[in-house]
């Protein structure tokens, strides 16, 4: 594949530069992580409230949003640009259902236990802290909830952030684990990315 859609500024900041947010949506970006697949795969019973968390342009908020009707989708970022783009940009089909939701590096601004789905798609190699963002998830979970983490594979892939910045799916994995998600499941379906999904159980 010659097409790219992801650049850094990796002399200052790990962070994805706002000013390239139109990658984001290229929909070849559909050929190697499928919102279809990734929604079966993680075998969502019919959740209400989701919570996106460095949603970008809402690539995923919105397909997600079309499966729940009658919920809501939180579209989280750090960036001031991400967030208006989406509130000037996503379709008025998600108007009220899609909510872009400005938040600080590990705090979201929503109450405990509200969500049935957290994901974080193509961030973790962004974080400051990332075993913070997970417990944040973790606080924002009902119990029986779910958190997917889709991040870039830690090995040679055709685009994606530099090699030195990605986490392997096994620290990954390690770090649910240490934040108490359960049933951990590595799902091998996508070309270039860990695909992981793990439960929030009641204590
Ligand atoms: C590479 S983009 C991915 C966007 C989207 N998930 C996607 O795959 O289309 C990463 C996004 O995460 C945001 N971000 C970086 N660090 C963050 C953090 N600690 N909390 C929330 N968002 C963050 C960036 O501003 C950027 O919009």
């Amino acid at each position: 594949m010659e097409w790219r859609y992801y650049y850094y500024i990796m002399s200052e900041s790990r962070k994805f530069d706002p000013a390239k947010l139109a990658k984001l949506n290229d929909p070849k970006r559909l050929e190697i992580l499928n919102p279809e697949l990734i929604w079966t795969k993680a075998d969502l019973k019919d959740p209400d409230i989701l919570v996106d968390i460095g949603a970008g342009t809402g690539f995923f908020a919105l397909p997600f949003s079309r499966k729940v009707r009658k919920g809501k989708v939180y579209a989280c970022d750090i960036s001031e640009e991400m967030i208006s783009w989406m509130k000037n940009n996503l379709p008025l089909e998600s108007q009220g259902v899609v909510i872009p939701l400005k938040m600080e590096e590990s705090s979201v601004p929503l109450p405990d236990v509200i969500a049935d789905l957290v994901y974080m798609i193509n961030l973790h190699h962004e974080l400051e802290d990332p075993v913070a963002a997970i417990k944040e998830a973790l606080r924002l979970l009902k119990s029986g909830g779910k958190l997917i983490i889709i991040d870039w594979k830690k090995e040679e892939t055709p685009e994606g952030p530099p090699l030195t910045i990605r986490l392997t799916e096994e620290t990954i994995e390690s770090q649910m684990l240490a934040c108490g998600f359960t049933n951990i499941r590595k799902h091998a379906v996508l070309p270039y990315h860990s695909f992981l999904v793990g439960g929030k159980i009641s204590k």
